[in-house]
């Protein structure tokens, strides 16, 4: 990319970053005034602790929004630091069958999170789990194990919660599903899974501030990512972008960005193709393509320090074998380091645009801070691209269609 180009692709972003500072100081989009709340959390505190006392597992109903944010915090967990969280997301019967059959019903939870509260996977979920949790523990014990978090407002959800005595909490209705993560939607799964929710808010709120103060466009990474993207996009048929993450801690957070960059950018023909990918994995999978087939991708590398970490491997494993000789007194986490970066340097020597981010470490500051650097590089890129990120109204179709079949196969 050319100075030229980048320089007027900042200038758009500009656009899109004084929007931005200009909702943050009127209040006008709640995203930006979660990190700094600890008000909202007050509610959250006596549901984690009816969970603590009665269950060892909780299983999430939702999907989409309502259930990828979680997710990628939740899998941050120390196994025995909290409960075991379940996401549930689809309607897989088998699945759904087979993680039935390991969990004692007396002592396992439910969240069913939905903003609009109809959506019908998540209804059909949460149907079929009062149906099994009513025979083994009653209607009592639903009310005492289940928990709602949906619009305020009547909705299909709602009624259903009444009708069983189960609990609601507000989902904020100006917070949109995948920008949900850093509300309950997100950090109650997370607070169960045994996280510090406020280090995810604390990492958010200095990704926010520092994008709010910076005085150049090209110091707020949010608005140069979005600038760098749409340009390249524009003017060099770089139509995907894949986050490549070297952590399996992350490897739910590149489904949640895959999510909110999708959905909140594929309209009337704009938006890129978002890939998730995790290191070293897809080095054997995906990377042959990467190199060598189409160059229409750009690559967000994140990385966490690694040098030194994990099992180091004794010399005397491999005195006797010298082609791993390089390998001997070096531990998982060298190796780790040594690819993202080769990746990296190969990527770039091909020409591929590749930008890295260098976590602290993997943890809630650091996820809470990726999380808002992406939610605002999202808006400031729909901003650039004339689109509205906080709807998607093309996946109507396809529900429609569904209940059309639902209809005729009764
Ligand atoms: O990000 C979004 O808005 C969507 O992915 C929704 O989260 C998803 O469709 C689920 O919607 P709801 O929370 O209303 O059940």
């Amino acid at each position: 990319m050319s100075e030229e180009e980048l320089a007027s692709a900042l200038g758009e972003a500009r656009l899109g970053l004084a929007q931005l500072r200009a909702w943050h100081e009127s209040d006008f989009l709640p995203l930006l005034a979660l990190p700094s709340r600890r008000d909202d959390l007050e509610t959250l505190w006596p549901v984690l602790a009816s969970f603590q006392e009665l269950c060892t597992d909780i299983l999430v109903l939702g999907t989409g929004g309502s259930s990828l944010g979680g997710r990628a915090l939740c899998a941050l967990a120390q196994p025995h630091r909290g409960l075991r969280v379940h996401f549930l997301e689809n309607v897989d019967p088998w699945r759904f069958a087979q993680l039935f059959d390991s969990l004692d019903l007396e002592r396992t939870g439910v969240i069913a999170i939905s903003k609009s509260g109809g959506t019908s996977e998540t209804m059909m979920q949460l149907l079929a789990c009062l149906k099994r949790f009513r025979q083994s523990v009653g209607n009592a014990g639903i009310a005492r194990r289940f928990t709602v978090i949906t619009e305020p407002g009547a909705n299909p959800l709602r009624r259903l919660a009444g009708e069983f005595a189960i609990p609601c909490l507000d989902h904020d209705p100006g917070i949109g599903g995948r920008f949900s993560a850093l509300s309950l939607v997100g950090l109650l799964p997370a607070a169960i899974a045994g996280l510090d929710i406020g280090a995810v808010r604390n990492g958010a709120a200095e990704v926010l501030e520092a994008a709010m103060a910076a005085g150049d466009t090209r110091d707020c990474a949010p608005a140069l990512g979005a600038a760098v993207s749409v340009a390249l996009a524009r003017e060099h048929g770089i139509a995907a972008t894949v986050f490549l993450a070297y952590a399996d801690g992350l490897r739910d957070t590149a489904l949640w960005f895959r999510q909110l960059w999708a959905e909140s950018l594929g309209k009337d023909g704009n938006g890129t193709t978002p890939i998730d990918a995790v290191g070293t994995v897809d080095q054997h999978s995906q990377l042959q393509l990467w190199l060598d087939g189409p160059a229409d991708k750009m690559f967000t590398i994140v990385t966490a320090p690694s040098l030194g970490q994990g099992d180091r491997i004794d010399p005397e494993m491999t005195a006797r074998i010298p082609e791993l000789d390089w390998l001997a007194g070096r531990s998982l986490g060298d190796l780790l380091e040594a690819h993202a970066r080769g990746t990296a340097d190969a990527l770039a020597a091909k020409g591929r645009p590749v930008r890295t981010m260098r976590l602290d470490a993997v943890d809630e500051h650091s996820l809470g801070a990726l999380m808002m650097h992406f939610m605002l590089e999202t808006i400031i890129a729909a901003h650039m691209m004339g689109v509205d990120p906080f709807d998607q109204p093309a996946v109507e179709e396809g529900k429609i269609r569904a209940r059309a079949y639902m209809d005729a196969t009764r």
